[in-house]
């Protein structure tokens, strides 16, 4: 008998990338750390973080890069915020020891309605979750709350143009080019932007099915 050649059902990928949750969210997670490993090093990189620092990541899936944060400096206090419950689960296994620390916690919640106090951060970093914010308004509203007016928002997305080729991203991703996405970040409070674009070594195909990665990193500043 023939094998069977199946194809991956993207839909269900999708909802799982946008939320990750049960056993196929525990895998995603996983692969997600491979796929997305120089982005999220890259972006680490430009949030450059510095000796007691406190630093709220949204979106950390399963917290594996946490220790790449929170190991560079001196009493790094690090905060990841996710509203899948699986994920604040899973990150709380992975990263057991930084919290019996008291250096890291998770908290299950939603971007548009951080339950943080109002200038809390020195710095926001939240990789991959650009698209799938339902209210861009609100949400800008509660980043620019809870972090420090000097703060610095980092924002890392993979950029329109290679985001189309995945054939995961026609399921209810909110895709948008780079000039509208600055211009957003303006709009609601973010007057110095820089941006630092970056093509990723080639890798073998996961389960968003391409394997050309490309990564846009935005550091945002109030003023
Ligand atoms: C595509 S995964 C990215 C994971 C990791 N940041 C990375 O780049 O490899 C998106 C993560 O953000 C979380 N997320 C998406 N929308 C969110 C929201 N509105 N509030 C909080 N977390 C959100 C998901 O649960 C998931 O863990």
């Amino acid at each position: 008998m023939e094998d069977q050649i199946t194809t991956p059902d993207f839909k269900k990928i999708a909802a799982q990338l946008r939320k990750p949750e049960g056993a196929d969210g525990i895998k995603v997670a996983e692969r997600m750390n491979v796929g997305n490993k120089s982005m999220n090093l890259h972006a680490i990189a430009v949030l450059d973080p510095q000796a007691n620092e406190t630093i709220l990541e949204i979106g950390m899936g399963n917290g594996f890069f946490v220790k790449n944060i929170v190991c560079v400096g001196e009493h790094i206090n690090y905060v990841g915020c996710d509203y899948s419950g699986d994920m604040v689960q899973l990150a709380s296994e992975i990263n057991k020891d930084f919290i019996a620390q008291g250096q890291v916690n998770f908290v299950k919640a939603d971007i548009k309605d951080l339950p943080f106090d109002t200038a809390r951060f020195d710095k926001i970093i939240t990789i991959n979750t650009f698209y799938f914010w339902e209210d861009h308004v609100k949400v800008l509203y509660e980043l620019k709350r809870v972090l420090k007016k000097e703060g610095e928002l980092i924002i890392a997305v993979r950029p329109k143009h290679n985001l189309e080729k995945f054939p995961v991203t026609k399921y209810g991703f909110s895709i948008k080019s780079n000039d509208e996405i600055i211009e957003l970040l303006r709009s609601n409070g973010f007057n110095s932007i820089e941006s630092t674009a970056i093509m990723e070594p080639l890798q073998e195909g996961f389960v968003a099915g391409h394997n050309e990665r490309e990564t846009l990193i935005l550091s945002c500043k109030l003023e």
